[in-house]
């Protein structure tokens, strides 16, 4: 890999100059008119990247001819014999920027909203491929499902095309270029503009890259669907299609065969056979694809379904091709059985049972690890989720890597997959607006069928807040458009596009199959706290949409941007359930701080507890998806001059903020937890006013400061936390006991904290696959001498390690930390700090793990390795 920085003359296409943008826009701002390029160059490789997209244009007349000539192959990173031996060496998926340095000044290359990280310009990878002379004669191609951004691909020296989209899979049919026996050189340049995204994009090859060899006549690229059709008398009818293409010369007459087996969801392997679809045969013309459908019955099927009330159970259909009695192809495609209804009064019901929609919205990146995907990082994302009580995960917005969803699959997770945060009107300079015109259909189709097949997706998503709600009836005219194309490559699943500006009585809505609203149905800017303030003011929407649109399911597809850094504290505290964070109101713009009472929200946000409160008044509604689930790199709101959101419920570490508890204690009722907040560790605070609020699902609950009552509380309808909002504070404990039903249900005491005396260690998971993938995630406490967590400690944390494992990253959550997530070294933040360790490849043994402080006991932990 090679990081250039500045473009070289291959350009995909000439960029617009910009003038005058400033990034930290509230995030609901109006969307810009289109921008289109203004400069020219004479290096324009676009006419030979866009017939890639050929497969996905539904019309031939508009398939693109790829021009004469073969630009870039006078370029010598193209070339086989160029010498490449001081680039780095690096392994895929990767992300050449998370490891900064974080630009810290104040005009920044990249400004917070992108994270404040180098992902600006171009880069090259470099690999050779080994192609053994008995590939002769079969297709050979190259899907890679990320790269970040405007792809282009040569090989042995030949460009062979590209995709600019950064979050779609692609496939590029290498075979006429392939060189059997032998090295082939292939060359991905990738560019990735400045000022192209509204959060960190990530950079490079940072999804996984295959390397497909079939003969030529094989299943197309995602070209199988299994549909649904009806499940009646404890029999599902399932309809299977199958693609077929030829790449030979000759007619061929096919064998084609499909086996169902059922699949183990917690490892993703195949188990019993339970049925087979009986053979038939096809004939396939030379250079021709054809669809075949079967239709089939299965009795007594396992259905999917989201726990904890249903299994995530699964099943994999093998189709085999078989030429003359020989197999020739093999194809699995992992689906699930599962019937989802969306009813405009009862809400989502899986499987005729009603499931609350407790979602949340989460982007791409995996905090310290950036962009680049890797398995188990996105699972215990998942994981932190599940045990809050989320049910759902709107992928936020755009495709996400395809392993995320077969983890949504196996953990039976309710999904949105969406695809564009832009159509036409930009919300960045140099985003998806600038070549939507030429890729939109492409894209989208391409979305679409490489996720078709996951029961976990309910619904398809293709637009969020997109600056065509404001333009009325040409806006409506492409949503209707980009609504078809969806229902064109999937009639089973709604298509929707997610609002925050249009109205029940605009054009926009009738265009979406169920009504995602973006914080309109709570309303936005309504409640005093936020009278002040300018921007798009609604009252709670909630019931005009449901008049307007009575068959229609309205699901909040975005609710709360609610802010905070994790249990960080500020006074006075608000004493009203919402209010936008300011200075005087729960912020320090000097410190980048968001105090966590968790009642302090963006310009359009609103708290939980406002949200909780709408929902419940309009039970129709069939939940929320919260922004956010856990903190992401970019849009920094409030404070541009930090690196990572201050929204998530979950910080960038994977530390529980305090609203975790909120969520959970909604979302699992029946779990007895109560959790106080603030912490009690306030020296300079004796004497003052220090509210007390508890998050618990109880009824009634009362609270004591060493042992005195500061008064037992019930809460009022739409009530969701109790406070005690005139304690003083005097340091020592502090109890509280719920009650449900009149009977004490759960207690939990805090204690003040002495001063830091050691580093407690604790791992996720101390057996790790040797695999160089898998990770372990270890954690770090400032206790005291008694063992209680240091509530405000800082302390600067070294990490050292020995053993066959390597430090990836460090963090502690906080989203002003400007130290690179590679350094060794990092401050803890509210007591915490966070260490990210990786297996060596093949090597079992022991890591050892040692986190050391001045002044303290250090901490020591061991991770093996299989
Ligand atoms: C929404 C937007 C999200 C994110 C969020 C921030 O308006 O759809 O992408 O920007 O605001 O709070």
């Amino acid at each position: 890999m090679r990081y250039e920085g500045e473009p070289d003359k291959l350009v995909y296409d000439a960029r617009p100059t910009i003038t005058n943008y400033r990034e930290n826009q509230v995030a609901d701002a109006k969307p810009t008119e289109s921008n289109q390029s203004t400069a020219s160059s004479s290096n324009i490789l676009k006419n030979w990247i866009l017939p890639s997209a050929n497969d996905f244009i539904k019309n031939p007349a508009k398939h693109l001819k790829r021009p004469a000539g073969n630009p870039g192959s006078d370029f010598s990173f193209v070339q086989g014999d160029f010498n490449d031996e001081s680039w780095e060496s690096v392994d895929l998926p990767h992300d050449w920027a998370i490891n900064g340095p974080f630009y810290k000044e104040a005009n920044p290359v990249v400004g917070g909203g992108m994270g404040r990280l180098p992902v600006q310009g171009v880069a090259w990878y470099r690999k050779k491929l080994n192609i053994p002379f008995a590939d002769a004669g079969k297709t050979i191609q190259l899907q890679i499902d990320g790269a970040m951004s405007y792809a282009m691909v040569w090989l042995n020296g030949s460009l062979v095309g590209g995709w600019p989209y950064g979050y779609n899979s692609f496939c590029l049919d290498l075979t006429p270029y392939i060189q059997p026996g032998g090295n082939n050189q292939l060359a991905i340049r990738l560019d990735n503009p400045n000022n192209s995204s509204r959060w960190y994009p990530g950079a490079g090859i940072y999804r996984n890259v295959w390397l497909i060899k079939t003969n030529s006549v094989h299943i197309g690229q995602w070209g199988t669907f299994i549909q649904l059709k009806k499940i009646a008398n404890h029999t599902a009818t399932l309809h299977l299609s199958v693609e077929i293409e030829n790449k030979s010369n000759s007619d061929q007459k096919i064998e084609l065969r499909t086996d169902l087996y059922q699949q183990n969801n917690k490892t993703g392997t195949s188990g019993k056979k339970v049925t087979a679809i009986p053979s038939s045969t096809v004939d396939v013309r030379p250079g021709s694809k054809s669809n075949f459908s079967f239709s089939f019955n299965l009795k007594n099927p396992l259905l999917w379904g989201p726990p904890p009330l249903q299994s995530p159970n699964l099943y994999v259909a093998v189709t085999t091709l078989y030429v003359n009695g020989k197999r020739i192809d093999e194809y699995e495609t992992p689906f699930g059985i599962r019937n989802v209804q969306f009813d405009p009064l009862k809400g989502v019901l899986v499987n005729g049972q009603p499931v609350r929609i407790q979602g949340v919205n989460q982007h791409h990146d995996l905090g310290a690890l950036g962009a680049a995907f890797n398995l188990r990082a996105a699972e215990r994302q998942l994981q932190i989720l599940a045990e809050m009580g989320c049910n759902s995960i709107r992928m936020a917005h755009n495709p996400p890597a395809p392993e995320l969803l077969d983890l949504t699959d196996r953990m039976g997770f309710l999904v949105i997959d969406e695809i564009f945060d832009c159509w036409e009107r930009g919300k960045t300079p140099l985003d998806f607006h600038l070549i939507f015109k030429d890729w939109h259909e492409a894209d989208l189709r391409a979305f679409v069928r490489r996720d078709r097949n996951h029961p976990s997706i309910i619904a398809w998503s293709f637009g969020n807040e997109v600056g065509e709600q404001y333009t009325n009836d040409s806006g409506t005219v492409l949503a209707k458009e980009l609504h078809d194309i969806v229902k064109e490559e999937d009639s089973t699943r709604p298509a929707t596009a997610s609002m925050n500006y249009a109205k029940p009585n605009m054009p926009f809505p009738r265009e979406t199959d169920i009504l995602s609203l973006n914080y309109q149905g709570e309303g936005i800017r309504d409640a005093p706290a936020y009278a002040h303030l300018k921007g798009i003011r609604t009252s709670p929407l909630y019931p005009e949409f449901q008049k307007q649109f009575p068959n229609k399911l309205i699901v909040s597809s975005e609710t709360a941007s609610a802010l905070s850094s994790r249990r960080t504290f500020l006074f006075p505290v608000y004493n009203g359930i919402s209010a936008p964070v300011s200075d005087s109101t729960g912020g320090n713009s000097v410190k980048q701080e968001v105090s966590a009472y968790e009642l302090y929200t963006a310009a359009f946000g609103a708290s939980p507890d406002k949200v909780f409160a709408s929902q419940n008044m309009h039970p129709y509604v069939a939940g929320e998806f919260v922004w956010s689930g856990w903190d992401y790199l970019g849009e920094p709101t409030p404070y541009y001059t930090a690196r990572s959101s201050y929204c998530g419920i979950i910080d960038l570490a994977g530390f529980e903020k305090d609203r975790y508890y909120l969520y959970q204690s909604r979302w699992r009722p029946g779990l007895p937890i109560t959790h106080i907040l603030p912490h009690w560790t306030w020296p300079d605070r004796v004497g003052l006013i220090t509210p007390v609020h508890v998050f618990s699902s109880a009824t009634e609950a009362e609270l004591f400061v060493n042992n005195k009552s500061q008064g037992r509380k019930r809460k009022a309808p739409y009530e969701y936390r109790f406070r005690w909002d005139s304690v003083l504070y005097e340091s020592g404990e502090l109890k509280v006991i719920t009650y449900r039903r009149g009977k004490p249900s759960a207690t939990q005491i805090i204690r003040t904290a002495g001063n830091p005396s050691s580093l407690q260690i604790r791992a996720d998971r101390t057996v790790i696959s040797a695999d160089g993938k898998d990770l372990s995630f270890i954690s770090v406490r400032v206790v005291d001498d008694k063992g209680t967590m240091v509530p405000e400690a800082n302390n600067r944390i070294h990490f050292q390690i020995s053993g066959p494992g390597v430090i990836v990253a460090t963090d502690n959550g906080n989203p002003a930390d400007l130290e690179s997530f590679h350094s060794n070294d990092r401050n803890a933040f509210s007591g915490l700090a966070l260490v990210i360790v990786r297996a060596q490849s093949n090597t079992r043994g022991t890591i050892t793990v040692t986190a050391t402080a001045g002044g303290l006991n250090p901490g020591q932990i061991t991770v093996s390795t299989r």
